[in-house]
């Protein structure tokens, strides 16, 4: 049995519309002068880059514009090389949605450590604090501005790989919901059902003191830090998801979802996601579909499977949405939980089922085996799957919600 658990955070927050006013301010605290953004062009032709820099007079700074999604690890290397041929870096800013955010960590992980972004491949090999690094997200669902995990792609070794260590959260991160109020719905939707799959799957973690492994973990299952940060994720995101999708210059709106995507982010960077992630991985390398559109789709199918375990922690993530569900009991607020997520699927528009998606049937039990390898996810779920019960549950989510 693990007898201890430890939270982790990014070490100052500032949040409010208009906070990038502060950014400034922030940047004083770390003594710095030369300032390297790392951006892509979606925020460049939008204008939020310009927002940013307008504020940014007094220091020099260097823009790299090219993350792309899951950033090839070549793309660290020749953002470094070239602030380096301009000026000495002190201070690195991630700006954007989760790849940007991704990639400013490993330039910072560089600029400290040097090496090559291989050295560092996997969890826990990063040798200590790397350069300063300050996060600001334009989009509210990865959580990138406060975790510790990183997703890029090896192009010369083919392989989606990764780089987790709590050195990678960011120093500060700087949260402003006006950058958010011109992102597509469709973006706005992939990106909220993700940080509610987030915050869901940090919830309902096995505890604790029951994962099965040993040593060291970044995901540790559940504990009550992470159980209060995921229920006030859940409170702020299902009542204005669908407000921010349909009503995407509605401040408020915003505002709440950055606030539930931020404290998913600490949930389940400390507890750990499961099953939803787990799957959504072996499918995501089948389809076209972006991650968060994977995770919201399985959601509420892994939910219902993990009731039989986990029914207390579902019929409360019910009633922090829903006060009259304090009525009923655990097994009735529990089914309402899964109906909502179904509910709010199709409210924001997304997919379903595995068959609007392209995935093929034939695929699922492949999906299942590989799904379960992904140990660090598997060994979370509150009910232990095998091939047959995963195999089982895709079949659900790839006919639908009817389909038992
Ligand atoms: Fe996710």
């Amino acid at each position: 049995m693990r007898t201890s658990w430890s939270v982790n955070s990014t070490e100052e927050i500032r949040f409010g519309a208009g906070a990038v006013q502060e950014l400034p301010d922030l940047c004083r605290k770390f003594d710095a002068e030369n300032i390297v953004i790392v951006t892509d062009q979606g925020i460049v032709n939008a204008g939020i880059l310009e927002k940013v820099e307008a504020v940014m007079a007094e220091f020099k700074v260097f823009v790299y514009d090219k993350a792309l999604p899951e950033p090839p690890v070549e793309s660290a290397v020749e953002c470094l090389e070239a602030a380096k041929s301009e000026m000495h870096p002190d201070l690195i800013i991630g700006l954007g949605g989760g790849s940007s955010i991704d990639l400013a960590k490993v330039v910072a992980l560089l600029l400290e450590h040097g090496g090559a972004p291989e050295d560092y491949y996997g969890e826990h090999q990063v040798p200590g604090p790397v350069a300063p690094l300050i996060a600001i997200p334009t989009t509210a669902g990865t959580g990138s501005e406060v975790t510790s995990v990183t997703v890029l792609t090896d192009k010369k070794k083919q392989i989606k790989t990764g780089i987790s260590a709590n050195e990678l959260r960011p120093k500060a991160a700087l949260l402003d919901p006006e950058l958010t109020l011109k992102l597509p719905a469709y973006v706005t939707a992939c990106s909220g059902i993700d940080a509610l799959s987030h915050a869901v799957e940090a919830l309902t973690a096995k505890e604790s003191s029951y994962i099965e492994a040993e040593g060291k973990l970044l995901f540790q299952g559940a504990n009550p830090i992470s159980d209060a940060l995921a229920l006030q994720a859940i409170k702020h995101i299902v009542p204005n998801l669908a407000l921010a999708v349909h009503q995407g210059s509605n401040l408020e709106a915003r505002k709440e979802m950055m606030l539930g995507s931020l404290l998913a982010g600490q949930a389940f960077s400390n507890a750990g996601t499961a099953a939803a992630h787990a799957l959504a991985y072996p499918i995501g390398g089948r389809t076209s579909s972006p991650h968060g559109e994977l995770t919201g789709l399985l959601l509420p199918y892994v939910v219902d499977f993990n009731r039989p375990a986990a029914k207390g922690k579902i019929a409360e993530a019910e009633r922090a949405v829903n006060p009259q569900s304090a009525l009923i009991d655990d097994d009735e607020a529990a089914l309402l939980f899964v109906e909502r997520l179904f509910e709010l699927l199709e409210d924001i528009g997304l997919p379903v089922t595995l068959e609007e998606i392209g995935l093929d049937e034939a695929a699922l039990p492949d999906v299942a085996e590989q799904a379960l390898n992904v140990a660090r996810l598997v060994r979370n779920n509150p009910r232990k799957p095998d091939v047959k019960s995963f195999t089982a549950l895709l079949e659900r989510a790839y006919r639908g919600r009817e389909y038992a």
